[in-house]
């Protein structure tokens, strides 16, 4: 499936005052949350949703609700973490999982620590949440914990990709849509994604 990324004005004046290095730690929250709410309502554009009878003040019709409960929002740690009150903004009785993963600093690898999803996740569909597509590593990995445990469908959701992520994690798991507020140019030699934004998870917690 072929990353979909997000192509709006408000996102690009929104991308563009996050990446500003001016910009502080509680703006900086405030818009990825506000970007991960666009997110979801893109990667939620095809839910189905179920029939119900509801009264209006005026009368009886016939309409649709989404069953929130078969959905979980799953954030990488941390910097996922960021994103979760924009999800849950739209979206308030989904299940929450979490992953802990961190990027090695030398070998650029992710070291998985942390574990714990909802009952019953192989039943739900998926929506993995992190800034940052890199190198592709920490989506694949956590993507593998997810189909490990049985879940059978998996979005992706971030507010930068850099390419190179974009391609590996197509190539090593196509049945997974990405879903991004932009596709930057390119990593450089440290894996840091141009131009970017930073480190995400020490702009949002405020760690450097
Ligand atoms: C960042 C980011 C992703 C990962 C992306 O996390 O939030 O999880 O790097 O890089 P990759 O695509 O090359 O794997 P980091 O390791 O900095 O951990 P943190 O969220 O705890 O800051
Ligand atoms: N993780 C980040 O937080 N930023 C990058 O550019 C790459 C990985």
């Amino acid at each position: 499936m072929k990353a979909i990324e997000l192509k709006h004005p408000l996102i690009e004046h929104k991308l563009a005052i996050l990446r500003d290095e001016k910009t502080g730690t509680k703006e900086f929250r405030e818009l990825i949350k506000e970007i991960a709410m666009f997110l979801c309502y893109e990667a939620m554009k095809n839910v189905s949703l179920e029939k119900v009878t509801i009264k209006t003040p005026i009368k009886e019709m016939k309409t649709a609700k989404l069953n929130e409960d078969k959905y979980a929002f799953v954030p990488i740690l941390r910097a996922g973490l960021g994103m979760l009150d924009g999800v849950i903004t739209v979206v308030p009785n989904a299940k929450i999982g979490h992953i802990g993963m961190y990027r090695d600093e030398e070998t650029f690898k992710p070291v998985n620590y942390f574990y714990k999803v909802p009952k019953g996740i192989e039943k739900r569909e998926v929506f993995l949440l992190d800034p940052m597509l890199a190198t592709g590593g920490s989506a694949i990995d956590a993507i593998d914990l997810l189909k490990e445990n049985g879940v059978k469908k998996i979005n992706f959701l971030c507010i930068i990709a850099a390419p190179e992520g974009i391609k590996v994690v197509e190539e090593k798991h196509p049945d997974v849509q990405i879903y991004c507020a932009h596709i930057d140019e390119k990593l450089n030699e440290n894996k840091y994604i141009v131009p970017g934004l930073g480190d995400a998870g020490d702009r949002i917690f405020g760690t450097k």
